[in-house]
């Protein structure tokens, strides 16, 4: 990297960040990309350095791909990494030193699948999964207060274990359509208990998880929470449809610890309510009073399209989509902003973006990252 390279015109993006007890070398976050490398739990021997990559080429935060908390039915598939087990810890600790060696921080992605688990494919293919309310193609039951507890107490021994191996802070999945978002979503959540109903009413599971993590892991401790508009497979899907509304969903997960949130959306630059330009990491800010990220094809044309890498499309590199998120960030709509499939073809993208050294970034193609681990990155570290 050259030291006498002009300050960048998107030196915004690179200013050192303190959010409460975290303090990041830039604004730069890998989204959580589940690979699907994992056998019997673990992840692959190139994974350290695979996520070390992307800190290299200068992602400050590093999010893992979704990561089973210990619970029998949380696992999407058997290729999806556990945070329980000897050797699948010994791993992640691999992950988390091999991070930190290139002076970026990581946390860990917690997920319970819920209905969203592949019961075939699973290491528990005989139980049903379980979820808010039992419905769906595949054996699932509702969960009963039993299995609330459990499911609460898995979260939080989940976030203590991250906190042991040195990650430095969790970030819950509440979004997509998996098991925290399924109780938030009218359409998942049937529930007649308390878990169930109004709005209010159906935050109150994730907000007993935060506050269960938080117990856990003590006041310092970053916990980030992932929520989303959209779930898998429906784009149009609404958890809230105004401002008020995101505050009664947000405001007792801040109130039970959250520190940041991570507004998931698929196209950053879109006004998520009718009458202001603000977009859902913006509003999240607002409403909450807590930081917050943003994601959504930053330097890409085309959006997410597909749950599995071999579902998704293909798309061209956007720069003229930087200059949009630079003036939102400058604004001070969102504090992180978080690149999923540009990190994936092209890990040294920060470094690039800092030098300005547009030529040569590959486009999203599907095809390069599906099935190995790592031709994409050789060949970009090779024309780097
Ligand atoms: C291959 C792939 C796997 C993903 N897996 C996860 C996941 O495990 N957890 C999650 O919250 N989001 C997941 N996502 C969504 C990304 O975190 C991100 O929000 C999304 O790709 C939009 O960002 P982008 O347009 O920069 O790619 C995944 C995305 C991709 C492309």
């Amino acid at each position: 990297m050259s030291v006498n390279a002009a300050p960048s015109t998107y030196a915004a993006l690179f200013e050192r960040v303190s959010l409460g007890s975290l303090t990041l070398p830039n604004r730069i976050v890998m989204a959580p990309m589940t690979r699907e490398f994992a056998v019997a739990g673990v992840l692959s021997a190139e994974a350290p350095a695979y996520y070390a990559r992307r800190a290299r080429g200068g992602a400050g935060l590093i999010i893992t791909e979704g990561t089973a908390i210990p619970h029998p039915v949380a696992q999407q598939s058997r290729r999806i990494p556990h945070l329980y087990g000897d050797a699948a810890l010994a791993r992640w600790r691999e992950v988390v030193d091999a991070v930190h060696a290139e002076g970026s921080r990581i946390f860990v992605q917690l997920w319970h699948c819920g209905l969203g688990r592949l019961n075939d494919e699973t290491d528990n293919p005989e139980a049903p999964s379980i979820a808010p309310s039992a419905i769906g193609r595949r054996p699932v039951r509702a969960m009963t207060e039993a299995d609330v507890a459990e499911v609460i107490a898995a979260f939080a021994g989940a976030a203590s274990t991250a906190k042991h191996l040195g990650f430095d802070g969790v970030e819950i999945h509440g979004a997509h359509g998996y098991l925290l978002d399924q109780f938030l979503w009218t359409r998942t959540n049937r529930r007649g208990d308390r878990y169930g109903g109004d709005l209010l009413a159906r935050t109150r599971f994730a907000a007993a998880v935060v506050a269960a993590i938080r117990a856990s892991v003590g006041r310092f401790f970053p916990i980030m929470f992932r929520f989303s508009q959209w779930k898998g497979g429906h784009y149009d899907a609404k958890l809230v449809s105004s401002p008020q509304e995101l505050e009664i969903l947000l405001r007792p997960l801040a109130d039970a610890g959250v520190d940041i949130f991570d507004a998931s959306t698929r196209r950053f630059w879109l006004p998520e309510f009718a009458g202001s330009d603000l977009n859902l990491a913006a509003w999240a800010k607002k409403v909450s009073g807590r930081p917050s990220l943003t994601v959504g094809s930053v330097g890409l044309e085309g959006p997410l399209d597909g749950n599995y890498i071999g579902e998704m499309s293909a798309t061209p590199v956007s720069i003229a989509n930087l200059k949009e998120l630079l003036r939102m960030l400058e604004r001070g709509d969102f504090d992180l902003v978080a690149l999923g499939r540009m990190l994936l073809c092209n890990p040294e993208w920060p470094a690039r973006v800092r030098q300005g050294r547009f030529e040569n970034l590959q486009s999203y193609d599907p095809a390069r990252v599906a099935l190995a681990l790592e031709p994409a990155d050789e060949a970009q570290r090779a024309a780097a």
